[in-house]
């Protein structure tokens, strides 16, 4: 499986007067990790709901491997098969269990019974949930029930995974628990990552960062190396030729 290829071109989006996108553009290889910063409110969660197709844009396009994602698509299902989703507001089924809701992504996918809910175990284990798997949303905790959104993402093996502060209510330990499984999943399946997050530790392990400010991208550059020379920044009308220097 390879990972989604992402084109944001010249994206603008607004709520009323409030303009929460403007001219966004921006290019995703197959299988990159992109974390996307920026104030409160500066547009990045409204650029992840344009690029799941949550949202439509209201001037330029996204593209998902080539193709526009409004034209002709059957977004619900294509969702379903490509994207993984970790809202800001995990959005878990509250009479189902733990392992129920990582279920749910896979009931359409035509897995048996047995393997569906070994899968959903094991993705719960490692999040660190493996005890907590029959509990209902209502009996955890929220950096618990922020894991079992996570899992549940992940459930699919998506080609493409849309995360909003995945590890927002999470401790630093958890946090990296959680991260060393994303970040497996790219390197194993090629999964196209972009997680918006204040988070250093997923500034570090990405291979770009991405900061929105006032619904622009103010800089587009691979994350800063491990020596702590500076990272190189792309100018955002550059970012179809990524600059790959020093990595
Ligand atoms: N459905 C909506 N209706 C009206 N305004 C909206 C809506 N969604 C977002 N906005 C506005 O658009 C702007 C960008 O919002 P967005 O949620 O993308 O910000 P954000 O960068 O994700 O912020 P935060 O870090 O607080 O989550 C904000 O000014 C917000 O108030
Ligand atoms: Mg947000």
């Amino acid at each position: 499986m390879r990972g989604a290829e992402v084109v944001v071109e010249g994206v603008g989006k607004a709520f009323g007067r409030i303009s929460a996108l403007r001219e966004v553009s921006l290019k995703v290889a197959p299988g990159e990790a992109i974390a996307i910063t920026g104030p409160s409110g500066s547009g990045k969660s409204t650029l992840l709901a344009l690029i799941g197709g949550l949202e439509q844009p209201d001037s330029g396009e996204v593209l998902i491997d080539g193709r526009p994602l409004w034209h002709g698509r059957d977004l619900a299902r294509e969702r379903r098969e490509l994207v993984g989703f970790v809202f800001q507001s995990h959005l878990l089924l509250g009479t189902l269990s733990a392992r129920a809701n990582v279920e749910v992504p896979l009931i359409g996918a035509g897995m048996h019974r047995a393997q569906r809910r070994a899968r959903a175990l094991e993705l719960l284990d490692r999040v660190g949930l493996d005890e907590r798997a029959e509990h209902v949303p209502a009996q955890l905790s929220g950096g618990e029930r922020q894991r079992v959104a996570v899992a549940r993402a992940l459930a699919n093996e998506p080609r493409l995974l849309l995360a909003d502060e995945p590890t927002g209510a999470l401790d630093s330990a958890t946090s990296e628990r959680v991260l060393d499984l994303l970040f497996e999943l790219r390197d194993r399946l090629g999964m196209t990552m972009l997680v918006v997050s204040y988070d250093s530790a997923i500034g570090a392990r990405a291979d770009r960062t991405v900061t929105l400010v006032d619904g622009q991208i103010r800089s587009d550059g691979t994350s800063a190396p491990a020596d702590g020379s500076p990272p190189s920044i792309s100018r955002a009308s550059d970012v179809g030729t990524q600059d790959r220097t020093g990595r």
